[in-house]
C-alpha cells in the first residue's frame, strides 16, 4: 500500500482504522500450504467474515474456539466437516449446538467428554488435547502447553477419553497439542511434536489417527531484530517425528502482518519531562501494548522530511495511565494531525477490542486488487445503546 492511499482511506473512512491487504494474507496462508497437510485458520486472531471468506476460497479448513465463531464460520461458508472447535471449559448448551452441527470436537477435558456423550444424539467427531508437557510463547499469559495450565489433558486423562468414545462408538480423528502463541524458535515445537507421536504411537494397536495436531503458535517478526520462522525448514523436523499427516492451527502468522491501524495524533503534551502524543486509538481498539507489553512498529505516514527524531510516548484516549500503544518510541517530530500507521495489527487487533470508555469500535477496510472496500462499520454512539434496558 502507498501512503498516499493511507491518507485518503484516513479520510474516506476515518480514524482509528483497521486496512488490510488481502494479498498479503494470500502470501502467508500460500507459504503454510505448501509445507502442511492441513490447516485450520485459528480465527480468533482475526474473525472478519470477508477474511474468512478469503481463507475459505484458498482451501483453509478452520478453527474456532466459541459458539460465535464457530457462528462466524458457518457465515464464511465453511461447511461443518471442515470446522474444529477446540474450546476449555464449555457449557452443555454449546456442547449440545456444536453436537448438532456435526464440527469435530476437540476434546479439553474428561469432564467435557461425559457431558458430551450423554447429550449427543448422533455418533461424534472427535479430536483429542494433550497437554504435552511443553510451553513457550512471547508473553506468560500466551503459554498453554505447561504441565500447570487449564488447556489439554495429560496422557493418562486423555487415555480415560479416547477409551470412553471408543466404547461409546465415536469417530476418533486426531491427536492435537497447542503449547503457546507468539514462538520464533523451532525447538519447542519439536519437542511437543515428539511428544504427541509419542502418545499416537502408544494407540496403534487401537487407532490409526487421520492427522496429528500440532496447534498454532507460529510467530512473526514485530521488531527489527527479530527472525522469521523458516517454515520449510520447520516442517520438515516435525515430517520427520510425525508419521501422520500434519495439521496446523495458525492464526497471527496468517494475519498479522496483512493490517495495520491507522490513527491520528490530536494532542501533543509533554510531562515530567515526557512527550505524549495522543492519538485516537487506545487499548479499546489494540490491547496487545497494554496488555501484554507487545512492541508494534509506529511509522508516520506522509513526509518526514525537515522533522528532527524526538522520543515519544505514544498513548491513546482511555482513563487509565495503562493506556498507551508504544513507550519512548523514537519518532520524527510529532505534529497534532499527523496520521501514524500501528503495524502488524491484523492478529488479536480488532478480535480483541472493546467498548471500554464507551467508545464505539473502529472500522474495517480491505485493500484488494487495488481497491479498497468496508468490510465492518465503525460502530455508532447508537450501537453503543443499543442493548441497555431502560
Ligand atoms: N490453537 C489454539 C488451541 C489456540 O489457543 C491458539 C491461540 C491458536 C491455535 C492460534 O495461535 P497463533 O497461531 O495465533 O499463535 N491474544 C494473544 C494471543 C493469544 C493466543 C490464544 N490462542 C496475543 O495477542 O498475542
Amino acid at each position: 500500500m502507498e501512503m498516499s492511499d493511507e491518507l485518503l482511506l484516513a479520510e474516506k473512512y476515518d480514524t482509528p482504522l483497521y486496512v488490510t491487504d488481502a494479498g498479503k494474507i494470500r502470501e502467508r496462508y500460500g507459504k503454510l500450504k505448501g509445507a502442511f497437510d492441513r490447516i485450520y485458520y485459528s480465527c480468533k486472531a482475526n474473525t472478519n467474515i470477508a477474511i474468512l471468506k478469503m481463507l475459505r476460497k484458498e482451501g483453509s479448513f478452520a478453527d474456532a474456539v466459541s459458539v460465535g465463531e464457530v457462528l462466524a464460520c458457518l457465515r464464511a461458508g465453511f461447511p461443518e466437516d471442515r470446522i474444529m472447535f477446540t474450546g476449555t471449559g464449555v457449557r452443555n448448551d454449546e456442547l449440545a449446538f456444536l453436537a448438532e452441527k456435526g464440527v469435530m470436537i476437540n476434546i479439553d477435558s474428561c469432564s467435557e467428554l461425559e457431558r458430551l456423550c450423554n447429550l449427543a444424539k448422533k455418533p461424534l467427531s472427535l479430536s483429542f488435547r494433550l497437554n504435552p508437557g511443553v510451553g513457550a510463547g512471547h508473553s506468560e499469559k500466551t503459554i498453554t502447553g505447561n504441565k500447570n495450565s487449564k488447556f489439554g489433558m495429560e496422557e493418562e486423562a486423555l487415555k480415560r477419553a479416547v477409551n470412553m468414545a471408543m466404547q461409546k462408538g465415536h469417530e476418533i480423528k486426531a491427536l492435537h497439542c497447542h503449547i503457546g502463541s507468539g514462538i520464533l524458535s523451532e525447538e519447542p515445537f519439536i519437542r511437543a511434536a515428539e511428544i504427541l507421536e509419542n502418545t499416537a504411537s502408544s494407540f496403534k494397536e487401537q487407532i490409526s489417527f487421520e492427522f496429528l495436531d500440532v496447534g498454532g503458535g507460529f510467530g512473526v517478526p514485530y521488531k527489527e531484530d527479530e527472525r522469521e520462522l523458516d517454515i520449510p525448514s520447520l516442517a520438515n523436523a516435525l515430517c520427520r517425528i510425525i508419521k501422520e499427516p500434519i495439521a496446523i492451527e495458525p492464526g497471527r502468522y496468517v494475519v498479522a502482518d496483512s493490517t495495520v491501524l491507522l490513527t491520528r495524533v490530536n494532542t501533543i503534551k509533554s510531562n515530567g519531562g515526557r512527550n505524549f502524543a495522543q492519538v485516537d486509538a487506545g487499548f479499546n481498539t489494540l490491547i496487545r501494548p497494554a496488555m501484554y507489553g507487545s512492541y508494534h512498529k509506529v511509522r508516520l505516514v506522509g513526509d518526514s522530511i525537515g522533522r528532527r527524531k524526538k522520543l515519544y510516548d505514544i498513548v491513546g484516549p482511555l482513563c487509565e495511565s495503562g493506556d498507551f500503544l508504544a513507550l519512548d518510541r523514537e519518532m520524527p517530530e510529532l505534529r497534532e494531525g499527523d496520521l501514524l500507521a500501528i503495524e502488524n495489527a491484523g492478529a488479536y487487533g480488532y478480535s480483541m477490542s472493546s467498548n471500554y470508555n464507551s467508545r464505539p469500535k473502529a472500522a474495517e477496510v480491505m485493500i484488494e486488487d487495488g481497491r479498497d472496500r468496508l468490510i465492518r462499520e465503525r460502530e455508532s454512539y447508537e450501537d453503543l445503546f443499543s442493548k441497555e434496558v431502560l
